[in-house]
């Protein structure tokens, strides 16, 4: 059984399950932390070229969350001690920023959550690195695609499935595969909570969308087959068929007529080319 709490933007809230709604002054914070996380993608983008270690971008992405008055959420969240996360090519997720330099032809996830006045705003985009394949361009469209479809489907009286099930038709459609083994989550106050957003499925399942909840949607879809498998260092997920991955996440709350995407370009920068 699905349970719903309202909530204050003020009371603490805990990771029991419930999935909370809110008012209109967590909209707020939610938008300024949304639009500080979809700023930093906006100003890392000369950055991201060949020849750069992913170190180095995610420390201009740790200066950019200061210099907002934010912290990175990921910085100490479960062990994990850097102030994003950049995936290259078969990376799905969570990839660990190192001294790796990025290379003509890569196509990278990098994925970034400011915690702003305690509200999360969790967003990621794709970066094409130089002259990316013509195969690896395609999978970054249908994949920025696939999370605009989903967020469509994102309005009060739908259900969770109904985004999973029009994410998993279109990338099907590509004959891409979703990956099932990562998902969206309720988000807010708590960097991860429910409900899970599955982005695959049969619509009219799962719980019914009401306004005031807070989710993201952040689909990975790969080249090839679905399955992930994680490196030993505990954090990187990789295809397990090597296949190239994409995704693109958006945080968004759920509004009396549709939705709010808390974590738009301010810049218009939503999908590659961004010059
Ligand atoms: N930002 C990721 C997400 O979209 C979570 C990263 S958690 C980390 O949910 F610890 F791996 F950084
Ligand atoms: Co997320
Ligand atoms: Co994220």
């Amino acid at each position: 059984m699905t349970e719903y709490q309202t909530v204050t933007a003020d009371e603490t809230v805990l990771r029991d399950g419930t999935i909370k709604l809110h008012g209109p002054e967590a909209f707020e914070g939610m938008r300024k932390a949304g639009r500080l996380a979809a700023e930093i993608l906006d100003e890392i983008v000369p950055l991201v070229k060949p020849g750069v270690t992913t170190a180095a971008i995610d420390d201009k992405v740790r200066e950019l969350t200061l210099d907002g008055g934010a912290v990175p959420a990921t910085l100490g969240y479960r062990g994990y001690a850097h102030s994003s996360c950049i995936s290259i090519n078969h990376v799905v997720c969570h990839g660990i920023p190192s001294e790796k330099t990025l290379k003509d032809g890569d196509i990278v996830n990098i994925d970034v959550t400011p915690l702003l006045d305690g509200w999360h705003g969790d967003t990621s985009r794709m970066y094409c690195i130089g002259d990316v394949s013509l195969k690896a361009r395609r999978l970054v469209d249908v994949t920025h695609e696939c999370l605009m479809i989903g967020i469509d489907k994102a309005k009060p009286g739908a259900r969770l499935g109904d985004i999973g099930a029009a994410i998993q038709a279109y990338a099907e459609q590509n004959r891409y595969g979703v990956v099932r083994e990562f998902c969206g989550h309720g988000v807010g106050r708590l960097f991860h909570d429910a409900p899970e957003v599955i982005h695959a499925g049969r619509p009219g399942t799962g719980p019914e969308l009401k306004p005031g909840m807070f989710f993201t949607i952040e689909p990975m879809i790969n080249l090839g087959k679905p399955p992930v498998k994680l490196l030993s260092d505990g954090w990187t997920a990789v295809t397990r068929d090597k296949s190239l991955s994409a995704q693109f996440e958006h945080s968004i709350g759920i509004t009396e007529d549709g939705c709010e995407i808390f974590t738009l370009s301010p810049k218009g920068l939503h999908k590659p080319p961004y010059e």
